[in-house]
């Protein structure tokens, strides 16, 4: 490769809320991309890439930081994520969001996707495996290319809580949860372990209900606390997780909704299972061998997602 071939990996950011923001900012902080910040608010996108612009100037990155109300500045981009939407109130449901949340997301990945046809996209938006497959629609990319977060973020919660319980370290435990990004999604204690035993051996069946529970509910537990506005910086450092996962390619497995085919025996659905992911996106789908109650839980949480899918 000639030296002027280089061109910096670009990444844009299509809604400039907390996550969107805070994923900006680890991704500059972190050198690992050019971000363009798009909002449907102006001033907002670039209010905050000044403001991160003056912060790393400080900290010592270079990384251009742009805001913008105008999609030309999101042309050729290499991953678009799309946080653009209406975060939960407390008392609602991702699902209440579904409605609203879908007329955004099929607005801006039209737009997006049309500047930048060989982008990853991202999607982070809720109810999450349900505009995961709207991108996909309206993008019209291979589904591989096409991408939920939330499998990280559950696992994320999951791997605290069970640290919390044991008083250890979360670097030594790691978390299986698949299926829905909502109150039906499947923790697997039975392949969550630590150290590579597994959490089944370590704690009673009492206190594994209890963390599964607080798990399932742990997006609701902040909102809740925070009476205005919902989680992000777990979010935004799961979101980050994968955007450096693409951007080096690095071909790491990790729960993520994806399209399924066939696989756990479901068809045409993005839900939450383990993937490869790399520079291609969801480069394989993970067949983790499941128990009858394991899979039946995972059959009822796409049947969630399904039902929502059909009211698009
Ligand atoms: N085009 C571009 N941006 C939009 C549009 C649109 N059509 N509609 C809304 N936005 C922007 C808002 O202006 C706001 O800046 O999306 C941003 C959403 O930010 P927040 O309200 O702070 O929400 P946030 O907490 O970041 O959550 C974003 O991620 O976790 C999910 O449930 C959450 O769906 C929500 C999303």
């Amino acid at each position: 490769m000639q030296i002027q071939d280089y061109r910096s990996p670009k990444v844009t950011v299509i809604g400039t809320g907390n996550v969107g923001g805070m994923l900006a900012q680890r991704i500059a902080k972190e050198n690992l991309a050019d971000v363009v910040l798009c909002d449907i608010v102006q001033g907002k996108p670039q209010g905050i890439a000044l403001d991160l612009a003056q912060a790393h100037c400080i900290s010592n990155h270079d990384r251009r930081i742009i805001g913008t109300n105008d999609y030309s500045d999101t042309s050729d981009s290499d991953v678009i994520v799309i946080t653009a939407g209406l975060p939960r109130k407390e008392g609602m449901s991702r699902n209440d969001l579904l409605k609203i949340n879908a007329g955004i997301v099929k607005n801006v990945v039209e737009q997006a996707i049309a500047l930048s046809p060989n982008a990853i996209l991202l999607v982070i938006t809720n109810p999450l495996d349900v505009m995961t497959y709207l991108a996909w629609q309206v993008s019209g990319l291979p589904p591989q290319r096409v991408i939920g977060m939330a499998g990280v973020l559950d696992a994320a919660r999951f791997r605290t809580f069970i640290a919390m319980e044991l008083r250890l370290s979360t670097s030594d435990i790691y978390a299986t949860v698949l299926g829905g990004h909502g109150d039906l999604m499947v923790p697997i204690p039975r392949l969550s372990t630590v150290n590579g035993v597994p959490i089944t051996d370590l704690l009673s069946e009492e206190a594994i209900a209890r963390l599964v529970e607080r798990t399932r509910n742990g997006g609701a537990e902040i909102v809740k606390l925070l009476q205005n506005g919902s989680a992000y910086f777990a979010p935004s450092a799961a979101a980050y997780t994968m955007v450096e996962t693409i951007i080096s390619d690095r071909h790491r497995i990790f729960p993520a909704a994806a399209y399924l085919d066939g696989e756990y025996g479901l068809k045409d659905i993005f839900m939450g299972v383990p993937i490869h992911l790399g520079r291609q996106g969801a480069e394989k789908i993970v067949e983790l061998q499941l128990s009858d109650t394991e899979l039946a839980a995972l059959h009822s949480s796409a049947a969630s997602v399904k039902a929502n899918i059909n009211l698009l």
